[in-house]
């Protein structure tokens, strides 16, 4: 197995540095060294506690970050919960009934509240969960920078136009990442997270049931593998579960295996595979996984510092605004 080498790690992490410095100046590991030296180990013990607890919630924990920064930039947020006035993104259709994990960060964030009240954000807690939460389940750690800023609103309606569909195709997902500053190889590189988590049966029905509105299956997807999934999403069930991946506990690159065999189940995971970067990528993905696990780390560094639309302040409860002062 080839591994990454020192010198391509250096250039990694310099590259992450000018992109993260770029993106929002203020982000820093040490952050909260004076303020709240504990607050990275409280928020990685509570996730462990959690992932020990129920191992499918590290996915739900992880995915809540990149559904965070995509719409109005890593802001907390996706936490906020309606008002009279305003229907908040976690209620927006492809949020609702498929986001999880919302009670476990307002576990954290009251412990956090507790141990230095009024000084970690709600944005931060989604940045350090996500890696922890990874981490906890077979992924490399990586550095988390911090400081973000918690919003103020929360918009259902900018979800949709925010966050990628499952069935977007290549050009279409390249064209949602690079609204948010991302490109090509981190959108490639960012679908790794589909190592880990299930996936409502539904999501998948127009490819096992009615391809192209033809009613067949899907003829890319491996014949053994439709069959299977038949059994298990038998199309009266479309709130059923399917695992994302062969190996969906642990976090690795063999989603990627999944992908070049045929595996794949949602569109946009398939997309990936019909552009040449895509190939080349889940080639070198299965080919070292080590590599992989490292530049997803990077790649969520850079997710992580797409900046807040309209910073507001720091939160108490991740769910309401507080009053400004
Ligand atoms: C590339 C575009 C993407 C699309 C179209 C997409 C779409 C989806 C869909 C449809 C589901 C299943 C939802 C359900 O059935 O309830 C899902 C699950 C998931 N996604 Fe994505 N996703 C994308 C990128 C990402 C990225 C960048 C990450 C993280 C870095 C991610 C992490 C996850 C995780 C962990 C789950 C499983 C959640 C759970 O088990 O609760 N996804 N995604």
């Amino acid at each position: 197995m080839a591994s990454t080498s020192p010198r391509s790690v250096i250039f990694l992490v310099l590259a992450v540095a000018i992109v993260v410095s770029d993106a929002q100046l203020q982000l820093s590991e040490t952050f909260y060294d004076a303020t709240c030296p504990q607050a990275a180990s409280i928020v990685q013990q509570k996730v462990n506690a959690f992932v020990d607890a129920d191992r499918g919630l590290a996915a739900a924990l992880m995915r809540l970050h990149f559904h965070d920064c995509f719409v109005r930039g890593c802001d907390g947020s996706i936490l906020l919960n309606s008002t009279e006035t305003m229907l908040s993104e976690k209620e927006a259709l492809l949020n609702n009934g498929s986001l999880r994990g919302f009670d476990q960060i307002d576990e954290i964030k009251m412990e956090l509240e507790c141990a230095c009240p009024g000084v970690v954000s709600c944005a931060d807690i989604l940045a350090l969960v996500a890696r922890d939460a990874t981490a906890k389940v077979g992924g490399t750690s990586w550095p988390v920078f911090l400081g973000r800023i918690d919003g103020g609103a929360s918009f259902a309606d900018e979800v949709n136009s925010s966050l990628p569909e499952r069935t977007d195709n290549f050009t279409q997902l390249v064209a949602r990442f690079a609204r948010v500053g991302l490109d090509a190889r981190d959108m490639v590189i960012l679908s790794g997270g589909h190592s880990i988590g299930q996936v409502h049966c539904g999501a998948f029905f127009e490819r096992l049931y009615n391809f192209q509105g033809l009613n067949i299956t899907d003829p890319a997807m491996d014949p053994e593998f439709a069959a299977m999934l038949k059994v298990q999403c038998p199309q009266t069930k479309p709130f059923g579960f399917m695992a994302l991946d062969a190996t969906n506990g642990t976090f690795d690159s063999a989603y990627y295996l999944d992908l070049l065999t045929n595996k794949g189940l949602l569109e946009s995971d398939v997309a990936l595979l019909s552009d040449p970067l895509g190939v080349e990528y889940a080639i070198r993905a299965v080919q070292d996984p080590m590599a992989f696990l490292n530049e997803f780390g990077w790649a969520m560094i850079k997710m992580g510092a797409i900046p807040a639309l309209e910073p507001y302040g720091w939160r108490r409860h991740c769910a309401f605004v507080e009053p400004r002062f």
